[in-house]
């Protein structure tokens, strides 16, 4: 049988398999930690109020790039090199989705209309990482280690999209909204290519590693083009609105400690 739920199980049992895993979403969330220290240490003056959120933020995915990193460590691995092709932010970055890294390097204070570049990144790749850590939640159920890690992220994932739902509409209200709307489209329609690419890629280096034939390979792509398809045709619609969360100033509170399970 060919479910996501076999799929997965087949990636958990593997070492090798694992370790790449937990090796590219650890590396994925560590710059992703990377790249909201260096904003937040360059928040505008306007907007100094966002700079501890976006410090939380960093900090939050420094966590659980250290929590990926923890999984491996427990079954006796060490993290291994990235490929290339499967390498999210980056492919974003190269893309020129979100805010330069160069940019970021220079140390100069960012401009109001930088911050909308982040936020609107910030309220597409949140929800990916939001949804997928909801299929592994669904996925890792009977792997309580697995299922512990994922759920401690999964709670994360969904305070950064509620925090960049909330600080998109209120500069919008400030006056941003066409630039938003403009932006939101744009990074939405580049990401659903970027993240169809990126996981044939992964596919591609799991299935050598698992030995999958190439049937299994192909039905795998072919529903991986499929989830692109469907996206293209207007699912990625989803990821360009806003709506004012349930849950306010989710970013609000202090830069947690480690996770104390990891
Ligand atoms: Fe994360
Ligand atoms: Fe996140």
């Amino acid at each position: 049988m060919l479910s996501a739920r076999t799929i997965y199980g087949e990636i958990f049992d593997n070492d090798e398999a694992f370790g790449l895993f937990c090796s590219i979403a650890a590396s994925g969330e560590a710059q992703g930690g990377w790249e909201n220290g260096k904003i937040a240490a360059l928040v505008p003056g306007s907007q100094a109020g966002l700079a501890a959120k976006i410090a939380r933020h960093g900090a939050d995915e420094d966590k659980h790039g250290r929590i990926f990193t923890a999984l491996l460590r427990k079954r006796g691995l060490e993290p291994v090199p990235v490929p290339a092709d499967t390498d999210y932010t980056m492919r974003l970055e190269a893309a020129g989705i979100g805010l330069a890294h160069a940019r970021l390097r220079r140390e100069e204070e960012l401009t109001e209309a930088d911050i909308v570049t982040y936020l609107a990144h910030s309220r597409i790749t949140e929800q990916r990482a939001s949804e997928q850590m909801q299929a592994l939640r669904r996925h890792a159920g009977d792997r309580p280690d697995i299922a512990r890690a994922v759920r401690v992220i999964s709670a994360d994932e969904d305070n950064h999209l509620a925090y960049c739902h909330e600080e998109l509409l209120r500069l919008a209200a400030a006056g941003h909204g066409e630039v938003i709307r403009a932006t939101l489209r744009a990074t939405a329609l580049a990401e659903i290519a970027i993240y169809r690419d990126v996981s044939l890629a992964v596919m591609a280096h799991l299935g050598g590693i698992l030995g999958w034939p190439r049937p299994k390979a192909a039905v795998l792509a072919a529903g991986i083009r499929g989830v692109y398809a469907c996206e293209r045709a207007g699912g990625w619609r989803r990821m360009v609105s806003l709506r004012m969360p349930a849950r306010r100033n989710a970013l609000g509170g202090p830069v947690r400690a480690q996770a104390s399970h990891a």
